[in-house]
């Protein structure tokens, strides 16, 4: 699917760009995109523009209706390519490889980026594009119930949300706690640095206390700065020789949260559980919960949370100022996209 959309970036050019950003543009206004409007938008006289159109058809980038008017619609695969081809412009890729993970809700790509200065190798980096919209149900209504009338764009507003979000908490984090390194964020996708070692469900470590003890540090230093992961398991921890890392962040929550003690708990648990499971190391739930809260102190992490949070656009889902404030930045930068690929 994807693999075929790298085939298809390859021979896209300035001018279908153009297009596709006409299309995610309009998308904000029509839920079908008049032809008319993408005249106006791209400047493209009509027999070029229609010539263009067809072939993104046939890509299967974008989807076309003549009823009642000719109009078209991005899919997730033109978007991707929007994405592509920013980071591209931006160097923050230069080549990209192969599909290296599905996960839940996102496509992962392997990709590589020069190095700063280009002195030095290439440096292996993964884009991960959100998927939120199109398998998650849930998170597209919450979206949608603010959307109103613009609700053929939710899919759109749920997987940029959460790059969003997914980026935001990882330039906060990082380097404090143990994550891949984030590197770039343009509409629903994110370059970050490649995990060290494996997946931890898939390995066996020789040393499950160190690899136990470093994981649970891990999430005390991130509670320690006002968040809780709220989907932390063996799936979404990388392990390495000496390290480990914690990855996929956009569900995170701050002690504020009315679900917050459950959340740090359930995330404990799953941890706790498959280090019993697979090496019958025991610890003490209760015991290990009180380690992790011990050095958190709610002013001064309460603040840091609501700061962190009000950036990266806390409170997603719920009925709060926020989510409208939030609604109007993703214009804000839907413009300034705009701006940039014109340009480019
Ligand atoms: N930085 C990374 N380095 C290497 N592999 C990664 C990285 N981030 C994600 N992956 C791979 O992609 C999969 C899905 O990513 P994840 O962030 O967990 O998204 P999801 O929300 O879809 O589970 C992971 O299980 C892992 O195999
Ligand atoms: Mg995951």
């Amino acid at each position: 699917m994807i693999n075929e959309v790298l085939r298809v970036f390859r021979e896209l050019e300035k001018k279908d760009f153009r297009i596709l950003t006409g299309i995610e543009t309009g998308m904000k206004h029509f839920e079908w995109v008049p032809v008319e409007d993408l005249n106006k938008y791209t400047k493209l006289p009509y027999a070029k523009l229609e010539y263009r159109l067809k072939k993104l058809v046939r890509s299967n980038l974008v989807v076309r209706t003549f009823q009642p008017y000719e109009g078209y619609q991005i899919y997730f695969e033109g978007y991707d390519a929007l994405a592509l081809n920013t980071f591209v412009k931006r160097k923050s890729i230069n080549a990209i490889g192969d599909e290296v993970g599905v996960g839940k809700e996102s496509v992962i790509f392997e990709a590589v980026k020069e190095p700063e200065l280009a002195i030095g190798d290439p440096i292996p980096v993964i884009i991960k594009f959100h998927r939120e919209g199109r398998t998650s149900f849930k998170q597209v209504r919450r979206v949608r119930d603010h959307l109103g009338e613009r609700e053929h764009f939710s899919w759109i507003y749920a997987a940029r949300l959460a790059a969003q979000r997914e980026y935001g908490i990882m330039t906060t984090l990082y380097p404090k706690v143990s994550i891949p390194k984030p590197i770039d964020q343009n509409r629903h996708a994110i370059v970050m640095e490649l995990a060290k070692g494996s997946i931890l469900s898939k390995t066996k470590v020789l040393d499950p206390e160190w690899y136990l003890d470093e994981i649970l540090r891990q999430v005390k230093l991130t509670y320690s700065l006002g968040i809780i992961h709220a989907d932390l398991s063996e799936y979404n921890i990388f392990v390495a020789e000496d390290c480990v890392q914690l990855i996929d962040w956009p569900q995170y929550v701050t002690p504020a949260h009315p679900h917050a003690d459950e959340l740090l708990e359930r995330d404990v648990s799953n941890v706790l559980n498959h280090f019993y499971k697979k090496y019958g190391t025991k610890r003490d739930l209760e015991e290990v919960l009180r380690e992790i809260k011990s050095e958190w102190k709610p002013e001064a992490g309460d603040k840091a949370g609501k700061e962190i949070a009000g950036e990266a656009g806390e409170e997603i889902g719920t009925e709060t100022e926020t989510e409208t404030d939030f609604e109007e930045d993703i214009k804000d930068d839907f413009e300034e996209d705009f701006e940039e690929d014109m340009q480019g």
